[in-house]
């Protein structure tokens, strides 16, 4: 089973070690390869893909939405969110979905189960495209309200605009996310505020922060962000970026090979 990664640049992805163990999982013989894309080759390069044997691929930064009109199907999440992050090839048919929100949601699950409980508010920082995925899986969550804090309020008021289901929330300033944030039982970071070679930036100050929230912070490198140090230090328990990346590459692989595999050893042997 060959599948790849496209974007632009990926040099440093984790993505074909994190799938080589799902390949060793699961005996299925084959490979995954980065597939670096310029931004000037890409309908070039999209082309002799299509003509190739891949039998699935992901797609990241900055393609996750000019790949759309290159598929012969979209599935319902992707449509809405706006943008794919997994392709499944078939029959020389392109299939695409978005595992990235879901991927987080399930990571959050597995280490807090009790935020989908009920009567649980949540508060994402960012509106970007990282942000819609994230908001939509929540949306679709057993929770009280969503809100949304962005530097462009606007940003933030579309987004919320996108909510199919009922569940309340409000666009905030960073200013009066910092100055509610006790309200808050997790707290989701989709910015790129945080990560190397920025590492001391964090993007919202955390004194209001109430003891035993969630703080999720998708930013991966490095593996402590300034928020997370932060967070844990007023009592917050912090649930680190690795973990979505993970999590999307084994909804991922389940989509390519329709079986089920763990993200227990990946995450046990990160770096
Ligand atoms: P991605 O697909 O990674 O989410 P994006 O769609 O460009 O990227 O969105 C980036 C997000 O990070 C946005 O919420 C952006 O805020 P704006 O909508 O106000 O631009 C946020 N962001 C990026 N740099 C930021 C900074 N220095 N301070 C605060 N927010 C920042």
């Amino acid at each position: 089973m060959e599948l790849g990664l496209i974007g632009y640049p990926i040099g440093h992805s984790k993505s074909p070690w994190i799938h080589q163990q799902f390949f060793d999982q699961t005996g299925i013989k084959g490979s995954y390869q980065l597939i670096e894309i310029e931004p000037s080759q890409f309908e070039q390069k999209i082309k002799q893909l299509k003509r190739s044997e891949l039998a699935g691929f992901n797609v990241t930064i900055p393609y996750k939405e000019k790949i759309i009109p290159y598929l012969d199907e979209i599935s319902c999440d992707a449509e809405q969110i706006g943008a794919v992050n997994t392709v499944v090839c078939r029959n020389q048919r392109w299939h695409g979905y978005n595992t990235d929100g879901m991927g987080l949601v399930t990571a959050l699950k597995n280490s807090f189960p009790t935020l989908f409980t009920g009567g649980k508010a949540a508060l994402i920082l960012g509106a970007g495209g990282a942000s819609r995925g994230i908001y939509y899986a929540l949306a679709n969550e057993n929770l009280a309200a969503i809100s949304i804090a962005n530097r462009t309020i606007s940003r933030a008021k579309d987004l919320l605009a996108l909510n199919q289901t009922q569940v309340r929330g409000n666009a905030l300033s960073f200013k009066e996310a910092e100055e509610n944030l006790f309200q808050f039982d997790l707290i989701i970071q989709t910015t790129s505020v945080g990560m190397t070679p920025e590492f001391d930036q964090q993007v919202i100050d955390l004194s209001q922060l109430k003891k035993g929230t969630v703080v999720s912070d998708i930013v991966y490198q490095p593996f402590w962000t300034a928020l997370l140090k932060d967070a844990e230090r007023r009592g917050g328990f912090v649930h680190h970026g690795h973990e979505m990346l993970l999590y999307q590459a084994k909804l991922a692989f389940e989509l390519w090979s329709e079986q089920i595999v763990a993200v227990e050893p990946a995450l046990a042997n990160f770096s």
